[in-house]
């Protein structure tokens, strides 16, 4: 299934506000880490219900673009802020509609496992970037989250499950400098106690403690040279 097919499905089924809750749990203290300056102009990749643009232009962006390959997302997010210096974009990861030095940061949540092919995304947002500017790069699905990896089976689009090191490697070979690269637990999800376990989503209180607790989201930052 394409990603329009399966994620415009997520928009129309109001699941766009529910990913936002449960994602500025760790979303908001990557935002916090990113070095913007008044008169930027960033792009949010895989932008969904368009809250890291929202965000960001509360401090003071000068532009942001949201780029979904979902035209439902792109919609939705649309709906959800008048602010004209917010546009939304349908397009895809392997080409990004920017000219290249064009942009100061790129961020994107909780969707670049989602890229047909990551290097090539990783190429065009080095491409896109100006000298300096900062990739954002945050995944709750990465080879060490071990109790993560069954999201493919629920995800008719084909993930990519790199380790951390991988991650740093595919930036480097992109020609992005690695800054940082952190893991952001999300302390406000709620885990019950050990014997309301089985739950329907969770086999046991050690599997989410792992998911949520000890691994959260892997964020890792790129530099253009
Ligand atoms: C899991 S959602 C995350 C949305 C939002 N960033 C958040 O944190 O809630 C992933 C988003 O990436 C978009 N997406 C997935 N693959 C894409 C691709 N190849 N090109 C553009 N957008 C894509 C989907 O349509 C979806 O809106």
């Amino acid at each position: 299934m394409s990603v329009r097919a399966e994620f415009d499905d997520w928009a129309t089924s109001g699941k766009d506000r529910g990913m936002e809750d449960r994602h500025w749990h760790t979303a908001k203290h990557v935002l916090a880490r990113m070095p913007i300056e008044e008169d930027d102009v960033v792009v949010d990749l895989g932008t969904g219900s368009g809250y890291a643009l929202r965000a960001l232009r509360e401090r003071g962006i000068d532009r942001g673009y949201g780029l979904d390959g979902a035209p439902e997302m792109a919609r939705n997010a649309r709906g959800y802020t008048d602010d004209e210096d917010v546009a939304f974009l349908v397009g895809d990861f392997d080409t990004l509609p920017f000219a290249d030095d064009a942009v100061d940061h790129v961020s994107t949540m909780e969707a670049f496992y989602y890229a047909a092919d990551p290097h090539r995304t990783l190429r065009e947002v080095r491409r896109v970037l100006k000298p300096g500017g900062t990739f954002y790069c945050a995944v709750n699905y990465f080879a060490e989250s071990e109790s993560t990896h069954g999201w493919q089976e629920h995800i008719s689009v084909d993930m990519t499950l790199w380790s951390r090191a991988e991650y740093r490697e595919a930036f480097r070979e992109a020609g992005l400098a690695v800054a940082e690269q952190d893991t952001i637990p999300d302390r406000e999800i709620h885990i019950p106690p050990v014997d309301a376990f089985p739950t329907d989503d969770w086999e046991s209180r050690e599997a989410m403690v792992d998911r949520y607790r000890t691994w959260g989201t892997l964020l890792t930052v790129g530099v253009a040279p």
